[in-house]
């Protein structure tokens, strides 16, 4: 049998998972990360560089916190199409859309592994928080190539599996110590053991590299974040700005 380094997930449990948590996600997001997240995910799109009028896909959008980041700065002509296997979570994302009419956003309900949009469809993708949860991360990295232009870009924002063990140890802590307990007040406590183990077996960033590379990438580089907690996976097929 091939060696399957990473965890497999059934993409139907994940999205139950996520509809389960859509009300309370953007809450949570804040909670437990003091914040911060809304700074990591700013250095995702500091890192895309996406330009007004262009066309931008964010896979795993979740409740569109980046989608509409996004859209803020392809305004006026561009759009962003938010993907999502979650119907809870593209509710709350058309609700929060709703309030800035200004902004050019659609969303479809889809497996990222089974896209329903054509080759080339973008001139930069985004995916956060959504590569550790698919099937295949290869397969994943995959339907990113197919979906660039070839001059675009894409950068994938995850936690990240720090080298150095004191690190590691704190990232576990911190799951086990604050995640969980503050998940459990929220009733959440199953969903967000789920994360631990999902971190644990995701990619390093090397391994994120080598995969992006098979999958036709010129363009390769992991930026740890945060500390080394968070990182930027930044892709590119030509070296081009989205
Ligand atoms: C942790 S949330 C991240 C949401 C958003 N990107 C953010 O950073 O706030 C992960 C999202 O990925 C979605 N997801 C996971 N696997 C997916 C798949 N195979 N296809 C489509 N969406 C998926 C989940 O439904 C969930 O909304």
């Amino acid at each position: 049998m091939p060696h399957q380094p990473f965890a497999q997930t059934d993409p139907a449990t994940v999205f139950r998972l996520f509809d389960q948590t859509a009300r309370t996600y953007d809450l949570l997001n804040d909670l437990l990360s003091l914040g911060l997240h809304r700074l990591w995910k700013r250095q995702a799109v500091a890192l895309l560089q996406p330009r007004p009028g262009a066309r931008i896909v964010d896979l795993c959008c979740g409740t569109a916190d980046l989608a509409l980041l996004l859209a803020e700065r392809v305004r006026p002509h561009g759009c962003v199409i938010g993907v999502d296997g979650s119907a809870a979570s593209l509710e709350q994302a058309r609700q929060r859309a709703a309030e800035r009419p200004w902004l050019h956003l659609e969303f479809i309900r889809a497996d990222v592994l089974a896209l329903p949009l054509p080759p080339g469809a973008a001139d930069g993708v985004m995916m956060a928080y959504g590569l550790r949860n698919l099937a295949s991360i290869a397969a994943g990295l995959r339907v990113i190539r197919y979906l660039l232009k070839p001059h675009g870009r894409a950068v994938v924002l995850d936690f990240n599996r720090p080298s150095r063990p004191l690190w590691a140890q704190a990232q576990r802590s911190y799951l086990q110590q604050v995640v969980v307990p503050v998940a459990r007040m929220m009733d959440l406590e199953a969903e967000y053991t789920y994360l631990e183990r999902s971190i644990a077996t995701f990619a390093t960033g090397a391994q994120q590299e080598a995969l992006a590379r098979q999958a036709g990438f010129a363009v390769a580089r992991h930026h740890p974040i945060a500390g080394s907690l968070m990182g930027l996976l930044e892709l590119g097929l030509a070296g081009g700005r989205s």
